[in-house]
C-alpha cells in the first residue's frame, strides 16, 4: 500500500518525506484555505513548491463544477508539473471531464466518492484513483471501510485498472484496515501515519534497553 500525506502544509510534508515512507501528498480545496494560500499564481507555486519537496504522484484539485471549465483547469493544473493528478469530483461533468483527461493522457483522481456505483463510474471514465471517503462515512453512522472491502472485490472481479486511494482517515486504525482491505493507497493527515509508529511496550522496552546499556 502506498502511503500519501493529505496536507497542503509544507512543513508536515517535509517530515513526513523524511521518514523516506511517502509516495504522494493529496491536497483539496479546504486544506489549501488553512494554509492560506489565495489566488491564481499563489496556488501554482504552491503545488510547485508540493511537486520540488516530494517525488510522487500530488493531487490537485479543480474548482469548477462544469466539464468545459474542469477540463480547462485541470490542463493549466497538469501543466504545473508531471507528477500532478487532476482531482476532479463525482458529479455528471466531472465523470465526462475523467474520461476527457484519460483520452489525453492526463491522470485524475476521482474525489469525493462515498458508494461503489460512483466509484465503478469512475473505473470506468479511467481514473488512474478514486478517492473512498471513509472518515466522513463513519461520521454518517456508517462503517466507512466496508466500502473500500466493497470496491476493492468489484475492481478484482472486474479487473479495473483505477486504484483504490483511500481518504479521509481520522485515526491509525483506519490505516491499517485499509492495508487489510487492499486498498492501493491511504492518504492520512502527518498525526494518523507518526501514529503508527506507537506502542507503549516499545517505549518501555528501549527505556529497559537503554538503562541495562549502562552497566555493560
Ligand atoms: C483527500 O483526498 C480528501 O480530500 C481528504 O482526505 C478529506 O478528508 P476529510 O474528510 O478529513 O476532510
Amino acid at each position: 500500500m502506498k502511503f500519501f500525506i493529505d496536507t497542503a502544509n509544507l512543513a508536515q510534508i517535509k517530515e513526513a518525506n523524511e521518514l523516506g515512507i511517502l509516495d504522494g501528498v493529496t491536497t483539496n480545496p479546504s486544506l489549501m484555505a488553512k494554509e492560506g494560500i489565495k489566488g491564481e499564481q499563489n496556488i501554482i507555486n504552491h503545488y510547485k513548491a508540493i511537486c520540488e519537496l516530494v517525488d510522487g504522484d500530488i493531487s490537485a484539485e479543480v474548482l469548477s463544477t462544469d466539464f468545459a471549465s474542469m477540463v480547462e483547469e485541470g490542463k493549466k493544473l497538469a501543466a504545473i508539473h508531471p507528477n500532478i493528478v487532476v482531482k476532479v469530483p463525482m458529479i455528471k461533468d466531472g465523470v465526462k471531464a475523467i474520461k476527457w483527461f484519460t483520452d489525453n493522457g492526463i491522470k485524475t483522481n476521482c474525489t469525493l466518492v462515498f458508494s461503489a456505483g460512483q466509484a465503478i463510474l469512475a473505473a470506468k471514465a479511467g481514473a488512474k484513483y478514486v478517492s473512498p471517503f471513509i472518515g466522513r462515512i463513519d461520521d454518517s453512522g456508517w462503517e466507512g471501510t466496508d466500502l473500500i472491502a466493497q470496491i476493492a472485490t468489484i475492481y478484482a472481479v472486474q479487473s479495473f485498472k483505477t486504484e483504490i486511494l483511500a481518504a479521509s482517515i481520522r485515526n491509525v486504525n483506519h490505516i491499517i484496515k485499509c492495508a487489510e482491505l487492499g486498498a492501493d493507497v491511504c492518504t492520512s493527515p502527518l498525526d494518523s501515519i507518526l501514529g503508527l509508529l506507537k506502542h507503549p511496550l516499545t517505549d518501555i522496552g528501549l527505556a529497559k534497553f537503554l538503562e541495562d546499556a549502562k552497566k555493560m
